[in-house]
């Protein structure tokens, strides 16, 4: 496996919406999928997407949040073609940051409860539900393969900081933490 290098800031394949893939190109992505989830643990991430190492493809890997402790105990989610859905209008803000934006943090919404389908790295489908910060990870990644970045969800600069200035941001949180918001 290899370490590969991760688009900063600035780089278009960012700003990009992915190509899908097609069912012939899934034999070749096998290689790239175990990469990108060596990367990603080397980079102490919970989330990568294709075009974060330049190639401009509908997939991303994540660790397994939903499982607590034990993510680190089970292979990374691994998901090809998404399509995601809210399963309902509830919505958090939570603290989230890029590898391809490293030094800042922000707070962004993002919907409580969310659907999920698509294929696995196999190319079987692949669907589920996800909550929480799983599901906070799960949109991130998403919004990668359609060029977004998280700055531009905010809604007010001042919901981002550098990490060193970052503390007033957790303070935010509390005692709500990921508590969901009407919207
Ligand atoms: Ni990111």
């Amino acid at each position: 496996m290899t370490l590969l290098k991760i688009a900063q800031l600035g780089h278009p394949v960012l700003l990009e919406e992915a190509n899908s893939l097609k069912p012939s190109d899934i034999q070749d992505a096998q290689s790239l999928i175990d990469d990108m989830i060596e990367t990603m643990e080397d980079a102490r991430g919970v989330g990568l997407a294709a075009p974060q190492v330049y190639r401009s493809l509908r997939l991303f890997v994540a660790k397994r949040a939903d499982l607590g402790d034990a993510m680190d105990d089970h292979p990374p989610f691994v998901i090809i073609n998404p399509k995601l859905r809210p399963l309902d209008d509830a919505c958090a803000v939570g603290l989230e940051g890029c590898l391809s934006i490293p030094g800042y943090r922000a707070l962004v919404t993002r919907h409580c409860k969310i659907g999920y389908e698509g294929l696995d790295r196999h190319g079987a489908p692949l669907s589920g539900q996800a909550e929480g910060f799983f599901a906070r990870i799960i949109q991130h990644e998403y919004d990668h393969l359609d060029g977004i970045l998280y700055p531009a969800r905010l809604e007010n600069w001042s919901d981002m900081a550098a990490d060193s200035e970052a503390d007033h941001l957790m303070e935010i949180l509390q005692p709500n933490d990921d508590e969901p918001l009407s919207q």
